[in-house]
């Protein structure tokens, strides 16, 4: 459960001189890695304090998102698909941490690792090499039980249902199947009821696996990192959601763009942001992750940030996406 300085921490801290309830808590970052600071650390301090508080990085009043309330039942899950054709772009990253802070609130947790690469089972110390049996079997073989695919992993209430190698044969062995861009749904139906969210890590394409996520989903949640071409692709991977939404699965939502690898110190970052928040406005997530080596230091370690560096701000950012998406009614 996040605790109360990580609930009131800000994802930008203005200069050291915030008025914010707990942002002396947050440990000084180490010398020798300035990108640690957050979104909107830099020298501009008067964009970012309103009379009423704090902004976020493009000016929106950012609220303080509560500590979601605790769960007394379990389920039905709301499936999430994590979804950008374009790769190393935090999708697995956001999986694994996201999924990491929702179970710390003591929501029930399942990550589907929809990517050959396995990177999301990998993550958490899983390894899906050593598996028989992993989601591709289940996609494949009707009757196969996901039960007994689901392995659980050392963070409490987090569980993942593997993917390695294997998969890459299913996008052309499903393409002569009969409904061939539901058979994910399918595999995920006897567990829903066992999960509030269920996290699918998508592979860079839209091809069909990745369709298949979509037409499980009810919620598409698209990281994009802040960079120059970051916007590129989004057209596509947007007319793909609608073309599901349209002939698949009527309840798919956007629920929201997620601004990563931000650097404050570059107004680089800031101007990407204000472009996707300019073409999609409030879909643009008011949480942004800052540019950091503990991710891929705690990918390496197989952990999720919030367990492998509770209090360094990578893990402060998850917790917030959490609450966020609590508070907007996309995840339990
Ligand atoms: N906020 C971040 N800051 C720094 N590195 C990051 C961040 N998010 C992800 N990474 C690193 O970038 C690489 C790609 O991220 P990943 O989540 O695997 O992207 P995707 O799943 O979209 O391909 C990984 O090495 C990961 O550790
Ligand atoms: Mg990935």
């Amino acid at each position: 459960m996040a605790d109360v300085s990580s609930r009131a921490e800000p994802q930008h801290e203005p200069g050291g001189t915030s008025p914010a309830p707990g942002a002396g808590a947050r440990p000084a970052a180490p010398p020798d890695s300035p990108s640690d600071r957050q979104a909107g650390a830099s020298s501009e301090p008067a964009a970012h304090v309103d009379a009423l508080g704090l902004l976020d990085v493009v000016g929106r009043p950012l609220p303080v998102f509560p500590d979601p309330a605790p769960l007394a039942s379990h389920g039905p899950g709301r499936i999430i698909a994590m979804c950008n054709q374009k790769g190393g772009v935090g999708k697995t990253t956001t999986t694994i941490n996201l999924g990491a802070a929702l179970a710390e609130c003591g929501r029930r947790v399942l990550l589907v690792d929809f990517d050959p690469q396995g990177a999301a089972s990998v993550g958490l110390g899983v390894n899906p090499h050593e598996l028989d049996r992993t989601v591709y079997n289940l996609l494949m073989e009707r009757g196969a039980d996901v039960h007994e695919v689901i392995v659980s992993t050392d963070v409490e209430n987090l569980d993942v249902l593997p993917a390695n190698i294997d998969l890459s044969a299913a996008e052309v062995q499903l393409v002569g199947e009969v409904a061939r861009e539901s058979v994910l749904a399918r595999v995920l139906r006897p567990v829903v009821d066992e999960y509030d969210v269920i996290l699918v890590d998508c592979q860079p394409s839209l091809g069909l696996l990745t369709v298949n996520a979509l037409t499980a989903a009810h919620g598409v949640l698209i990281p994009l990192e802040c960079e120059f071409f970051a916007l590129r692709g989004v057209a596509l991977l947007v007319e793909t959601i609608e073309k599901v939404r349209d002939r698949l699965n009527p309840r798919l939502d956007v629920d929201g763009i997620l601004a990563t690898m931000f650097d404050s110190r570059t107004l680089h970052s800031r101007e990407v942001v204000a472009r996707v928040h300019e073409a999609f406005g409030d879909k643009l997530l008011q949480t942004v992750i800052g540019r950091t080596v503990k991710f891929p230091d705690a990918s390496v370690a197989a952990e999720p940030i919030t367990v492998y560096a509770p209090n360094h701000p990578g893990a402060q950012a998850y917790r917030q996406l959490a609450r966020e998406l609590v508070a907007r009614g996309d995840a339990a």
